[in-house]
């Protein structure tokens, strides 16, 4: 792991069991210092199967309840894999939130093997994310997974 990564890891450790209205915006807020590419950052989270918006970092969405089935975000967790989209334009399934977007990574937040929740992250920079980031990030959504599961609901 890179520094900022390790530093940013830690961090949220500290901070996890303290509120969880914080320890989610410390996330969203504090991961662009990981990689200056994640220029939108969000948490969603299963609640009656919709995927709801609890926190995020950047321009206001209007995805802020997304049904099952519907965009990327869906994909995750009806796939229960990483999606790392390089080019969203491209894609038809591909919800489109901001115009400067070029390419996203969702990533699942699974609890007792089951996705509950993902991490959502926006580029302005085409086929942003790597094997690395993919890694790092599922790592942090397991370190979180089990605050996030107080949200979920089946
Ligand atoms: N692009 C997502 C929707 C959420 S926004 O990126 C904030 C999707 O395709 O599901």
């Amino acid at each position: 792991m890179k520094d900022n990564a390790s530093v940013f890891f830690n961090d949220v450790k500290k901070r996890l069991n303290g509120d969880l209205n914080e320890l989610m915006q410390y996330v969203c807020d504090n991961l662009s210092s990981v990689n200056s590419k994640y220029n939108w950052t969000g948490i969603y989270v299963l609640r009656n199967g919709k995927l709801k918006l609890q926190a995020f970092c950047g321009k206001e969405t209007e995805h802020v309840e997304i049904n099952l089935g519907d965009g990327l975000c869906s994909m995750a967790i009806t796939e229960d894999d990483v999606v790392n989209e390089p080019e969203v334009k491209s894609n038809t399934r591909y919800l489109a939130c901001f115009p400067e977007t070029e390419s996203e990574l969702v990533v699942p937040i699974r609890f007792n093997g089951k996705p509950i929740g993902e991490l959502d992250i926006d580029s302005d920079t085409k086929a942003a994310f790597t094997e690395d980031d993919e890694k790092y990030l599922l790592e942090l959504c397991n370190l979180i997974s089990g605050r996030i599961n107080e949200l979920f609901v089946p």
